[in-house]
């Protein structure tokens, strides 16, 4: 299997999907992956494999996403921090899929009634992940360079973790964040004000860890 490095390398947002199924190993090993997500994140992330109406707005007519077979609904009880946490821990479930060979793209547009989960008292929707065969890899998208998110001068790992948040997904590629490194000798990464900046905000602290380790 390929490395988190490798797969955040690939992963490009992908909107047109083959009506491939995802086979029952793949659908396996993703619930496990998801199950030990929702533990540490106290989360109710679900993999509904028949996206069914999932998809049918207008602008996912317009943008794709109409023929993803699968979907992550991401539900959790409402708290403050419930969007960051989305998306750190829905940017492990993307970035396993992408290692198992998988296509995936964060949709802020779905239809909320439509998607097969289930939602309990107390919680809910946030966003979905559309996910299954793509067909095409999706494509190289424009980035900000690494000293309009973190100007200054700064340690390797932190260089590395800088790289790895720029080739984050944001809505709409916004990358509205910045990273500076803290007195304590720590990452501080903030969002500023957007759509979605929260669940962004979560991805891009995945991704500075996962180059920060390597
Ligand atoms: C929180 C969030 C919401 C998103 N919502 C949508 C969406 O509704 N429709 C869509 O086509 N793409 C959506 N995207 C995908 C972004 O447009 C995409 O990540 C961005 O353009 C960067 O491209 P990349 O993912 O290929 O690196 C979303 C991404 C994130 C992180």
């Amino acid at each position: 299997m390929i490395t988190e490095i490798e797969a955040i390398k690939l992963r490009h947002s992908v909107r047109n999907y083959t009506t491939q199924k995802i086979e029952q190993e793949k659908l396996d090993l993703l619930n496990a992956k998801i199950a030990k997500c929702n533990e540490e994140g106290k989360l109710h992330l679900q993999l509904c494999t028949e996206a069914g109406n999932t998809f049918n707005r207008l602008l996912n007519k317009a943008m794709g996403l109409g023929s993803a077979p699968s979907v992550i609904a991401c539900v959790g009880e409402d708290a403050a921090d419930l969007e960051e946490r989305v998306g750190y821990y829905g940017e492990q479930i993307v970035l396993y899929a992408q290692q198992l060979g998988l296509n995936t793209c964060w949709a802020g547009t779905f239809n909320k009634k439509a998607i097969p989960c289930t939602v309990g008292a107390g919680e809910k929707v946030v966003i979905a992940i559309a996910i299954g065969y793509g067909a095409t890899q999706g494509r190289e998208r424009k980035s900000k360079r690494p000293e309009q998110v973190a100007p200054g001068t700064h340690p390797d790992w932190f260089n590395r973790g800088v790289e790895m948040a720029l080739l984050a997904p944001t809505a709409m590629n916004q990358q509205r964040f910045e990273i500076r490194l803290g007195e304590d000798g720590k990452e501080k990464i903030k969002d500023k004000v957007g759509p979605y900046t929260k669940v962004d905000l979560g991805i891009v602290k995945y991704h500075f860890e996962v180059g920060k380790r390597a």
